[in-house]
């Protein structure tokens, strides 16, 4: 089965030429084909390059999607979602626009809390339910892979359901899903005061089930005040090695804690958030190539600053986005909203934002050698969207411009 796309006013392949990811000034080259084409061959794409040199027998038996007038990229990776939930929290965000802060409503029991409570009252088959209707919308925007964690469960039974939601939806849903396993996010109700007995469940109950089970690819923890140390980090996500899950951290988000410094002494594939990062923690994750995962979304919802994306690129840290989807500091799935922030708010450019959600967000999921770019061999994970050219994704926001979603070789119908 041959499918070609053909008439593409831009063709933007963030190509990285055999790299895992691009850094530095590297990002400001999108590989754009002007007037371009591409071949796909079942679920993955077999040639690109510019119209002129697209030979016409190799149309011969193929479907052609005729993209005059439109742009093509990969499908967007969105590295970091709680998009497994139920309920919602516009209570909390009513607050927060007349005055309290994120940390003032947690502790007066809302917060991710407010979150567990429902999510442990709620079915799997309804959980299902309600994750299938996010990722619909998910891909309708041009997310063609994304990462959900656990955490709202926060007990054997409730992060086995979320993990088991994950695990299946992967498998009855076109989208790519990734699984994270996040025992550590918040102390439970019932071990407050407790919390080392909580970390003995998560490593020695959790841990070894999700590992037997495969039920996730990664380990992550929240480490900050308040929720888990640097040094409970360290016990959990190294437990997790040992059965195979790649560590990831939420780190230096509220409060700077060294959290980038740890995620580069264990060797994480990504650390997320950064907000509060440190210049000691900046060089460790530019030498170490541990990748940034950036959420502008949380800055943006609860009016927090910005993590210093400009000064990670420009020191060479390898920087991703990712919306964080959850219903307490992002209620927002839109990649194409995060670059508008990433633009307009951590001053990085659109060629840098897109890098930041197709090539290197793979990276920190792993899978840049099968996605993220538009080269020979590469999954056949495409959007071609309806503008000009690629700077209207940041600039033209709040709106959808996806026209057609192909993955892994298919043309998606909505
Ligand atoms: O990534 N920072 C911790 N966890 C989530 C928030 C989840 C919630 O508030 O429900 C985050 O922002
Ligand atoms: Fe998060």
């Amino acid at each position: 089965m041959i499918l070609a796309l053909i008439n593409i006013k831009q063709l933007v392949t963030v190509s990285a030429h055999g790299d895992r990811v691009k850094t530095g000034k590297t990002m400001q080259d999108l590989g754009v084909i002007e007037n371009g084409a591409v071949l796909i061959e079942n679920d993955s794409i077999r040639w690109c390059g510019r119209m002129e040199e697209l030979s016409m027998s190799s149309l011969k038996d193929a479907d052609v999607l005729d993209c005059i007038n439109r742009i093509v990229l990969p499908g967007f990776v969105d590295p970091h979602t709680h998009l497994v939930f139920s309920g919602s929290r516009e209570n909390e965000f009513a607050m927060r626009s007349t005055g309290s802060s994120y940390q003032e409503i947690a502790s007066k029991g809302g917060g991710i809390l407010n979150t567990v409570n429902s999510v442990r009252q709620t079915t799997k088959k309804d959980l299902k339910k309600l994750a299938r209707k996010y990722l619909n919308k998910v891909l309708q925007h041009g997310t063609t892979t994304i990462e959900i964690k656990s955490g709202y469960g926060l007990d054997v039974d409730n992060e086995i359901k979320i993990l088991e939601v994950i695990t299946e939806l992967n498998d009855e849903e076109m989208i790519t899903i990734i699984s994270t396993f996040l025992g550590a996010h918040a102390i439970p109700p019932e071990f407050t005061g407790n919390k080392q007995e909580y970390i003995r469940l998560i490593v020695e109950k959790m841990i070894p089930y999700v590992g037997k089970k495969k039920l996730a690819s990664f380990c992550d923890a929240f480490c900050e005040k308040g929720y888990f140390e640097p040094n409970d980090c360290r016990t959990i996500i190294s437990e997790g090695m040992k059965v195979g899950l790649l560590p990831k951290l939420h780190a230096d988000e509220l409060t700077a804690g060294g959290g980038a410094e740890l995620a580069a002494e264990l060797g994480a594939v990504s650390v997320d958030h950064l907000e509060h990062i440190s210049d000691i923690g900046i060089r460790a994750l530019a030498t170490t190539g541990v990748i940034a995962v950036l959420l502008p979304g949380v800055s943006l919802f609860l009016n927090h600053k910005y993590a210093p994306a400009r000064k990670m690129i420009d020191q060479g840290v390898v920087v991703a986005l990712a919306t964080d989807f959850n219903p307490g500091s992002c209620m927002s799935y839109s990649m194409p909203m995060m670059m508008t922030l990433a633009c307009t708010q951590m001053q990085m450019s659109p060629e840098e934002a897109i890098v930041s959600s197709t090539l290197n967000a793979a990276a920190a999921l792993n899978l840049s050698h099968s996605l993220g770019s538009i080269e020979i061999g590469k999954k056949a994970d495409i959007i071609v969207l309806d503008i000009p050219n690629y700077k209207f994704i940041p600039y033209h926001f709040g709106e959808n411009h996806v026209w057609r979603v192909i993955k892994n070789g298919v043309i998606l119908e909505f």
